[in-house]
């Protein structure tokens, strides 16, 4: 069973009328990916409290919230000081649009400039990943239609597993049919290439010798579709939840040279990989990739409130420059982009993250973590472990031939880890027949003692299925 939680944890405890927040739930709140029939017999927690790597539901439990809620709580839960800082913003101008200025949002876009990698040093505002991929893919096609006016660049080429987001332009990019084809048409001119899945090479290839022919797809796909009518090349460092795959270090350096051959922009997507996650700073410097935009959210504010971004790079900014009435500026406004309340939450969040060189924790906890992972690989339902940093998937399989287990199995694993205490987090509606990954992705404060509790929890619940088959 979950433990029952320490001291200061315990104030509003008394208050919560567990039943009653369920029974409100069911009759009016819609939750995401939930098939709300099941409400009938499952009883969601009712989570009431965060600190660190702890989280306490409404009837007293404390579990080790090993996923951040969604790889999104970089800095962990309950700092004050992120607390304190929007107390005082919302104090002082709780709201003005970015038609004017305000101190938190000119002092944000100034600290991501001197963190960003390369010269990504001009930022845009919004509220959520899905938004920061909305923005990066309308940059990327006003860029090309006026750096290349001659030419109609408007293609986006994506990775098939990838994940970008909900709304129709990053849900476009997507490249999983189980949140996709529900709501198709989508956008025209998206197009997929392969992912670098090495585990499951979709070319049928074998790492090294393959010469990273996945990336030479893209480049195959950009000649045949005709460089003039490709805008840009989105993906994330490594794709998170469709199945935490970790691309080998030859991909990104490759990318880059198809892209630049092509004149065609290359948009990082480090919504989850951001802010330390994978042990640098920023997953671009791990994986060599050098981008002309990057987009951002989840560790930007380690979820304290909603905000995103898109950096992008003086090269292409410029290319929004000219005299008024040429409408040359990017047409795009969020009402509440640049909020100062979510702007001064993400201020003091990096204030953490940088004193406290989480990265680096997350780099020395993260490969303890992998480590003590391997040892999973003793039950034969264990198929893969891989990561970088604190993101980890481990992909669990039915048999010899790799074939994925279903739902079923790895639903009960993160049953049984709850049980132990631990939340961990799964693929989930992504891939028809491979939702199989299990994905870890913890608080950067992360220590090494909790890693173990981590890696415990999972060899029980891992095992007990693995015994049940
Ligand atoms: C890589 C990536 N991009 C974009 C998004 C969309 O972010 P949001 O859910 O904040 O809209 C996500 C969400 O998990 C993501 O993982």
């Amino acid at each position: 069973m979950t433990s029952k939680p320490s001291g200061t944890l315990l104030a509003s405890l008394q208050s919560v009328d567990t039943e009653r927040i369920r029974e409100i739930s069911r009759k009016h709140l819609w939750q995401p990916l939930l098939q709300h029939s099941l409400l009938e017999t499952q009883k969601p927690l009712v989570i009431t409290e965060g600190k660190g790597c702890y989280l306490i539901d409404s009837e007293g439990h404390e579990y080790l919230d090993a996923f951040s809620g969604l790889w999104a709580v970089n800095i962990g839960y309950g700092r004050q000081e992120v607390a304190d800082a929007v107390y005082r913003q919302m104090n002082q101008l709780n709201y003005y649009p970015l038609s004017q200025l305000n101190v938190p949002a000119a002092l944000l876009a100034e600290k991501l400039a001197s963190i960003l990698p390369g010269d990504l040093e001009r930022i845009f505002f919004v509220n959520s990943g899905s938004e920061a991929v909305e923005t990066a893919l309308k940059i990327a096609r006003q860029y090309g239609r006026q750096k290349y006016p001659g030419e109609n660049r408007y293609k986006i080429i994506s990775r098939y597993r990838s994940y970008h987001g909900f709304t129709m332009g990053a849900l476009s990019a997507t490249g999983q049919k189980m949140r996709k084809r529900k709501f198709e048409p989508l956008v025209p001119g998206f197009l997929h290439a392969h992912p670098p899945y090495c585990y499951r090479c979709p070319l049928n290839l074998k790492y090294p010798a393959c010469n990273i022919q996945c990336a030479e797809e893209i480049g195959n796909i950009i000649q045949h579709e005709g460089k003039e009518s490709v805008a840009a090349v989105i993906a994330e460092p490594i794709i998170g939840g469709g199945g935490v795959i970790v691309p080998p270090p030859e991909y990104f350096p490759k990318l880059r040279k198809i892209c630049d051959d092509h004149g065609v922009l290359l948009i990082a997507d480090e919504v989850i990989t951001g802010f330390g996650r994978t042990g640098t700073l920023f997953a671009s410097e791990a994986f060599n990739i050098r981008p002309d935009m990057i987009t951002l959210a989840k560790g930007i504010s380690s979820a304290y409130l909603p905000l995103a971004a898109c950096a992008t790079t003086p090269e292409v900014f410029d290319v929004f420059l000219g005299s008024p009435g040429a409408e040359l500026e990017f047409g795009q406004v969020s009402t509440f982009g640049g909020h100062p309340v979510a702007c001064a939450a993400g201020l003091a969040n990096l204030d953490i993250l940088l004193r406290e060189r989480l990265w680096e924790n997350s780099a020395e906890v993260g490969s303890y973590l992998l480590k003590g992972l391997e040892q999973l690989k003793e039950f034969p339902i264990v198929g893969d472990v891989r990561g970088k940093g604190l993101l980890a998937g481990i992909e669990i399989v039915k048999d010899e031939n790799k074939t994925p287990a279903d739902d079923k199995i790895i639903g009960t694993i993160l049953k049984e880890a709850r049980e132990e205490g631990v939340i961990v987090g799964r693929m989930a509606m992504a891939v028809t027949d491979y939702n199989n990954v299990v994905a870890l992705s913890p608080p950067l404060s992360l220590k090494k003692e909790e890693a173990d509790r981590i890696v415990n929890a999972l060899q029980k619940s891992i095992g007990k299925v693995a015994r049940s088959l």
